[in-house]
């Protein structure tokens, strides 16, 4: 049984009434964003923040000058901000997995090694030692010495894991992808798809190719079945190019040169056959979808190099030093879980888009998912007890403005509020020009119209104006009044890219503590992966196929049939 005090019910407490009473105010007394900015010519700047390289406009909520107060009335009485001091030094906010929730450790710096976390546990120390043998070994693979087996050097990485082992590595790879300046490019592999192996291994080499391991159990079926095929694959091709001569000693040699490894697990690393000189370990006070500037990220650096990495773990410093140091109704970080807490339990929204307007950033709402929704998708409490409330929204989202040209008629005409929070930077590394027209500004004009459609609409006589026929004028009013919050960067550089992924790590936390959750475990996989064991064997055995329910039965016949 866990030592931690029961969650508080937010829901039974009067400042969650208040919140319903202020709720109900603004719908009956028809709030509208249009007016509101009208009443008040401060309201932007009232509603905007700074922090470091980001600005954020919050003013395009549903909010008046009562509801910051409000919501951080709540939060107090929920101790969130106890909580989050608990969480920063070590206390085990995962209860059901007795452990402590420590990603703030990954990236504390140098400076902070000797202060204790944990109980006993110097972790920011542990932290460097490991961050400087990767980053030794990634400076030996990007400078050429590190060499594969036929003493070529490394050109590609191949890095294999799923979930947090995975979204966040590519999430990225892909957004500072101009910065990769070692001649090293990376693959992903993470669904157990024979399709996805298949298609990453097209066109490469394995004489200049690095796989990486990465699994924080070392455990997990999909990638445990990827690094045995890429071990099949790497050793097979070699010896089919001559490279290798298919003696022991050649394996051997080639697994050495040709397989790294990143896990908590280091003896079940070195049982797979990968040297433990060549493994790289991390604890299990980080959970996996918070992991990606643990040794998870090794292939980010080998690819943009320590430096870079460094800086990206100095933004998600300088994120959770403002979180924990701003008071609350100038944190903007507690002020976006809190609202999306507003938007969930008082507005009723069930989802939450997330829209980078940058290329760069298209795996961005991907790896959201996994953070906020293996999170946050609860039922019950950190103490067992049953949720009280609506918890963790569906996030889903894809860059702008491709999105514009899809989903977005939903966000601005459907019947489902959908608050989104818009992401663009100020500048590109890819300035072009289409005649006169810098195509940056066209895209940031796209990125600038959708949130002001979103909240200002377009009204009935506006329509009319504009000589629409009558019956067609209500199909082209846009109500407006929809939230939307911008967050506006300056350049996407690592440090920016820290700041942000700390921020939605903090916006998830903050949400998790209002409902009471252990937003640090993940039980809702489980029960697929043990029937997953079940079930495959029946596609051949009658006696597995007999014990399988009806609908799974008649699926596995037609695949029988059809095979
Ligand atoms: O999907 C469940 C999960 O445990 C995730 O939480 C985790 O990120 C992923 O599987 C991969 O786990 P591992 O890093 O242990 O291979």
């Amino acid at each position: 049984m866990s030592t931690m005090p029961a969650p508080i019910d937010a829901t039974t407490t009067p400042e969650w009434a208040a919140l319903m009473a202020h709720h109900d105010e603004l719908v009956q007394s028809g709030f509208h964003l249009k007016d509101a900015f009208a009443a008040d010519p401060e309201r932007v700047a009232k509603l905007s923040y700074d922090m470091d390289d980001l600005h954020f406009d919050l003013s395009k909520n549903l909010m008046d000058d009562k509801t910051v107060g409000l919501l951080c009335d709540l939060a107090r009485a929920v101790g969130l901000e106890e909580r989050r001091d608990a969480m920063y030094a070590g206390e085990h906010l995962n209860t059901t997995e007795d452990r402590a929730v420590l990603h703030t450790a990954l990236r504390r710096p140098a400076s902070e090694v000797g202060t204790v976390f944990d109980g006993e546990q110097d972790c920011v120390a542990d932290v460097r030692a490991e961050l400087d043998r990767m980053y030794a070994f990634a400076e030996r693979v990007r400078s050429g010495e590190w060499k594969g087996v036929t003493g070529k050097r490394i050109e590609h990485v191949m890095s294999i894991g799923i979930g947090g082992s995975d979204l966040g590595p590519v999430m990225v790879y892909e957004a500072l992808k101009p910065m990769a300046d070692a001649g090293v490019d990376c693959r992903y592999v993470s669904n157990i798809d024979p399709n996805d192996m298949a298609e990453k291994v097209k066109g490469l080499d394995p004489e200049t190719t690095l796989v990486i391991v990465v699994s924080k159990t070392f455990t997990t079926l999909e990638t445990l079945t990827n690094a045995r095929e890429a071990k099949t694959w790497l050793l097979e091709t070699l010896r089919a190019q001559g490279a290798i001569d298919g003696s022991a000693e050649k394996d051997a040699e080639a697994i050495r040169k040709h397989f790294v490894a990143v896990s908590t697990a280091l003896d079940l690393v070195a049982d797979f056959g990968i040297d433990p000189e060549n493994a790289f370990g991390f604890w299990n006070w980080v959970g996996g979808r918070y992991s990606v500037d643990s040794a998870v990220g090794l292939s980010l650096i080998i690819v943009f190099g320590p430096e870079r990495f460094e800086q990206f773990l100095a933004g998600f410093h300088d994120l959770d030093e403002y979180f924990q140091k701003t008071p609350l109704e100038k944190n903007v970080v507690a002020l976006l879980g809190l609202l999306n807490v507003w938007y969930v339990n008082f507005w009723g929204a069930e989802s939450h888009a997330v829209l980078p307007y940058n290329q760069y950033l298209h795996r961005f709402a991907a790896y959201l998912q996994q953070l906020t929704m293996e999170s946050n998708g609860k039922s019950v409490r950190w103490d067992g007890t049953p949720v009280t409330s609506a918890t963790g929204e569906i996030f889903w989202g894809e860059p702008g403005t491709n999105g514009q040209h899809a989903f977005y008629q939903l966000i601005h005409q459907g019947t489902r509020m959908i608050p989104a929070d818009f992401i663009a930077f100020v500048n590109t590394p890819n300035p072009t020009k289409d005649g006169d027209q810098d195509v940056h500004e066209l895209f940031l004009g796209n990125y600038l119209a959708q949130t002001k459609a979103l909240a200002f609409g377009k009204t009935a006589d506006e329509v009319r104006a504009e000589g629409t026929a009558e019956w067609m004028v209500p199909a082209r009013v846009f109500e407006g009044n929809r939230p939307t919050t911008s967050i506006f960067g300056i350049d996407l550089t690592p440090h920016a890219l820290g700041e942000l992924i700390a921020l939605y790590e903090h916006i998830t936390f903050v949400e998790g503590t209002v409902w009471g959750l252990d937003s640090y475990d993940q039980w809702g996989v489980e029960l697929g992966k043990q029937l997953a064991k079940q079930i495959t064997p029946a596609f051949h055995d009658d006696e597995a196929l007999a014990a399988q329910d009806a609908s799974t039965q008649a699926l596995i016949n037609y695949y029988r049939a059809h095979r």
